[in-house]
């Protein structure tokens, strides 16, 4: 079946609403010829990657939409920015990048994008209902409205975010539609004790081996005892959705379109069934960790993006105490949230420690760590399996209360003890 438009989407491609949103319409309706849609279909928000400035290309983009008076239609977050706009100036980013960061930045809230800066639109006031359509981009995100939320997007790139946002449209297909949303591939899991369920470091590494075993699939993850908290999903998602291209899974009993394994797959059969052993969690935990030895320079925090739990929970982990000289230690969050967590006296406890906050930005975002850190200390799956081929550095991935720890010590320190190693 051709693509059929409405004479709305008719008339926004003929330039009737000015030349950006023709401009936008061209791409959306390029990309529904592309992916074989019959028809478009309307969203009630975007997320927008595309602020991240990567070079010229991605300026001029964002640049001569706005000089075209592009305007967004429909309520819009914008994700992480190319710089900390106050706080570079401590870090390594070449001041010409900044420049450049902070043009692109300026663009994308001259079109009416709120200036939100973060890949956690979800804890930041732009969270979706279920059910709602949104076209958002980054991945983490992408995978929490579907999943965690239960709202409809498919995996937007950067710069059909905007178009999507600018014409308050997009194609009607992929996880937009309720039957490409069932389950394909089962997860299992058979032997993963209560304890180390409940606790946080279980996430990261089984949203890592999740996303491994499911590449492109929608996994139902069966037998998980305990009940996930959002930050645990949170951190789930971001490592599904790197480790693989994950866009929706389902939890069985948890998330919303899965009250039911048979809710999970809609009725139909797995294509594929896995055993998720404690043995095959220990060995995607052991991928995560790159460096060898008790050698470190930095710990980084807040990959996705710092919430106010996650201060909370911080906090008490840095009184009276203070970092060794040699190794740095930031978190990475918004502005809106770093407020928060100010107003709360939970940044006082960080700055006494030793701690940096970097706001809208992240390592893997902006250049800002100086060639010395050679072995970065984490415990966010996401940064540990972008840092070493996007950032040269050796990781080691490790609980929360290790990565302070380590800090304190100067070296490695690993408690191993919940995973039976
Ligand atoms: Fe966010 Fe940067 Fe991690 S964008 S998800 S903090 S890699």
């Amino acid at each position: 079946m051709p693509l059929t438009l409405t004479d709305h989407d008719r008339a926004l491609l003929s330039g009737e609403h000015g030349p950006a949103a023709r401009m936008a319409m061209s791409i959306i309706v390029r990309m529904a010829e592309v992916f074989g849609a019959e028809r478009l279909l309307n969203i009630q928000g975007a997320h927008i990657d595309s602020a991240l400035y990567m070079g010229d290309a991605t300026l001029e983009f964002a640049e001569r939409l706005a000089s075209l008076g592009a305007r967004v239609v429909v309520p819009t977050s914008l994700n992480v920015s190319g710089v900390d706009e106050r706080g570079w100036r401590e870090w390594a980013v070449p001041p010409d990048w900044a420049e450049k960061a902070r043009r692109q930045m300026a663009a994308y809230q001259g079109m009416g994008c709120a200036p939100t800066w973060t890949c956690t639109p979800y804890q930041t006031g732009f969270k979706p209902r279920p059910g709602q359509q949104i076209a958002w981009g980054e991945s983490n995100a992408i995978a929490f409205a579907n999943s965690v939320i239960g709202a409809r997007t498919e995996r937007y790139p950067d710069l059909l975010d905007i178009c999507a946002a600018i014409t308050g449209r997009v194609p009607a297909v992929g996880l937009h539609l309720k039957e490409n949303r069932a389950a394909t591939l089962l997860l299992r899991l058979v032997d993963v004790p209560h304890e180390l369920q409940a606790d946080d470091s279980f996430y990261p590494v089984l949203g890592h081996l999740m996303g491994k075993l499911a590449g492109e699939g929608k996994p139902a993850v069966l037998g998980l005892q305990a009940a996930p908290g959002e930050d645990q999903l949170k951190t789930l998602c971001a490592a599904a959705a790197s480790s693989g291209s994950v866009g929706l899974f389902h939890l069985v009993g948890i998330t919303p379109e899965a009250p039911t394994l048979q809710a999970a797959f809609q009725g139909r059969e797995p294509e594929q069934t896995i055993d998720v052993t404690l043995d095959m969690l220990r060995a995607a935990r052991r991928e995560l960790t790159s460096a060898a030895g008790q050698a470190l320079d930095m710990v980084a925090l807040g990959c996705p993006h710092f919430s106010l739990a996650e201060f909370r929970r911080l906090a008490p982990l840095l009184q009276g105490r203070r970092r060794h000289p040699q190794v740095r230690f930031l978190v990475t969050t918004n502005r809106a949230m770093a407020a928060r967590a100010e107003q709360a006296g939970l940044l006082e406890p960080l700055r006494r420690f030793g701690g940096q906050v970097t706001l809208d930005t992240c390592i893997l975002t902006t250049p800002m760590l100086p060639p010395e850190v050679k072995v970065l200390m984490t415990h966010s799956a996401k940064y540990a399996y972008y840092a070493p081929g996007l950032l040269s550095t050796q990781v080691v991935f490790g609980e929360l209360e290790d990565c302070v720890r380590s800090a304190v010590e100067g070296r490695v320190m690993r408690d191993e003890s919940l995973w039976g190693t």
